[in-house]
This record gives structure tokens, C-alpha cells and sequence, in this order.
């Protein structure tokens, strides 16, 4: 779907997501939902937000799962996944954050293996992912799955592609100081969740975005495995759609 403008699109969202949650709470179930960082989502989890404040939304029945967080990274840094998903979600509304999941960027290299398998178990146990939110990076990534990801890639660690280095050398105030490397849920993980919704927005997505729906389905373009599944949707502003 395509949208005027970004606002509209992540209301749009936000409210997918909010009938998801009253869903699965009427019914005593939980939901469980794999989240995203960037600033694409932001606007998204700024209307939760104001859903919960205003509106009564709980997220005591939610349980999350992020895509993914940069290695090495501790927790309490400012550019962690951990610090962005608390300041712009979980620390305004009422998420148990025993049911919040973030992979863990403080591992031991040796560790990191056992640890990925551990967090794919855990997604399972939950019943599985009923709705993973995804942005998308210049490169065609999505989590951090980098051109070369397969499409059955699980849980595990990656190395960063330049570019994507070169996008977060801004928050990192430096390319030198963005980690290496970075733990992602896998395009196969991400293949299992129920429905998935792929948003992007603004001109500088607009190549990607072509890319993603109308090229190729290739591992140079992690993106465009997307277009195997029936259970996606892009959901664009009119300028990230303008090349379509
Ligand atoms: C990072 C994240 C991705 C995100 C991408 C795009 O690489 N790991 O999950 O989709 O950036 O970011 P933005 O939304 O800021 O453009």
C-alpha cells in the first residue's frame, strides 16, 4: 500500500498492530510481535504510544522479539537497540520486560551460536511470530540479513556491509566507531512470522524500494525474497513508492 505521507502510513500500522494485540487479548492469548529499530518504525511506536496513554492499550498480553542488535554492544549504550526500543516503546507503556527479547549484544564470540538457536527456540515456544515489522536498508537488508544472506538463514551473527556502516556512522558519531558486527534474526526467521509488514519511507528508499519489489529475487538483494511469501506487505510513503 502506498500513502501520502509517512504519518498517515504508520497510523495505518499502528493500528494493525493495536487490533492484533485486542485480538489475541479477548481471546486470553498473547501476541506476540517481532519489532524493529531505525527511525522508519519510530512513528509507528510513537502511536502505540499514545494509544496506551490515551486509549487504554495494554501490552500486558505482548510478548516481542527484535530483529536484531549490533556486536559487540552493551545494553546500556546509547546507540543499542535496547536503549532505542525503551525510549521510543517499552518504557511508555506496560510490557512485562521479562516478555521483551533484544539479542544480546555482550555475548562471548563462543557463545554466540548456542545463544542464536536459543532465541529461534524461543520464538517457537511463544507459538511463533504473529506479525514482524521490518524497515529496510540501502543495501537490501532487512534485520541485519546483508547481500549473501540465504533465504533460510536462522539466527546468528553477521558482519556489517560498508554501506551500512557508513548509514549509522551518524549515531555512532564516526564510521570508525560502528561495530562490525551484528547479531540478525535470518530471512528464514523472518519468513516464519504470520504476516509481515515492510515499511519505507521517503526518496532515499525509492531505489531500494524498486529493487525489493520489482527485481530479481537474489541474495544480492536480501529484500527481495519478500516477494516469495503471500503474507507481506509494503507499506510506502508516496515518495519511496515513487519508483515503482
Ligand atoms: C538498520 C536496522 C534495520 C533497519 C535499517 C534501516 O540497519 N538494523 O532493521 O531496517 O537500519 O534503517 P532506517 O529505518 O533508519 O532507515
Amino acid at each position: 500500500s502506498v500513502y501520502p505521507d509517512q504519518h498517515v502510513a504508520a497510523i495505518k500500522v499502528a493500528n494493525r498492530i493495536a487490533d492484533l494485540i485486542r485480538d489475541k487479548q479477548s481471546r486470553g492469548e498473547r501476541a506476540v510481535l517481532g519489532l524493529a529499530t531505525g527511525v522508519t518504525p519510530i512513528g509507528v511506536y510513537r502511536e502505540l504510544v499514545r494509544m496506551h496513554q490515551e486509549e487504554g492499550l495494554s501490552f500486558a498480553n505482548v510478548v516481542t522479539f527484535n530483529l536484531d542488535e549490533y556486536y559487540p554492544m552493551q545494553p546500556t549504550a546509547e546507540q543499542s537497540y535496547v536503549t532505542f526500543m525503551k525510549e521510543n516503546l517499552f518504557n511508555h507503556v506496560d510490557i512485562d520486560m521479562a516478555n521483551v527479547h533484544i539479542p544480546d549484544g555482550t555475548l562471548e564470540q563462543d557463545q554466540i551460536h548456542a545463544y542464536c538457536l536459543a532465541y529461534e527456540q524461543k520464538i517457537t515456544s511463544f507459538g511463533g511470530l504473529d506479525l514482524q515489522l521490518l524497515g529496510i536498508g540501502r543495501t537490501g537488508h532487512i534485520g541485519f540479513n546483508e547481500p549473501g544472506s540465504a533465504p533460510n538463514s536462522g539466527t546468528r551473527l553477521v558482519t556489517l556491509d560498508e554501506m551500512t556502516r557508513r548509514d549509522a556512522s551518524r549515531d555512532f558519531g564516526g564510521k570508525e566507531n560502528v561495530p562490525r558486527k551484528a547479531i540478525t534474526m535470518g530471512i528464514g526467521t523472518i519468513f516464519k512470522a504470520r504476516e509481515i509488514i515492510l515499511m519505507a519511507w521517503s526518496g532515499k528508499k525509492a531505489p531500494i524500494i524498486k529493487k525489493a519489489v520489482e527485481g530479481e529475487t537474489s541474495s544480492d538483494v536480501p529484500a527481495t525474497y519478500l516477494q516469495l511469501s503471500d503474507n507481506v506487505e509494503f507499506v510506502l510513503d508516496q515518495d519511496a513508492a515513487a519508483s515503482l
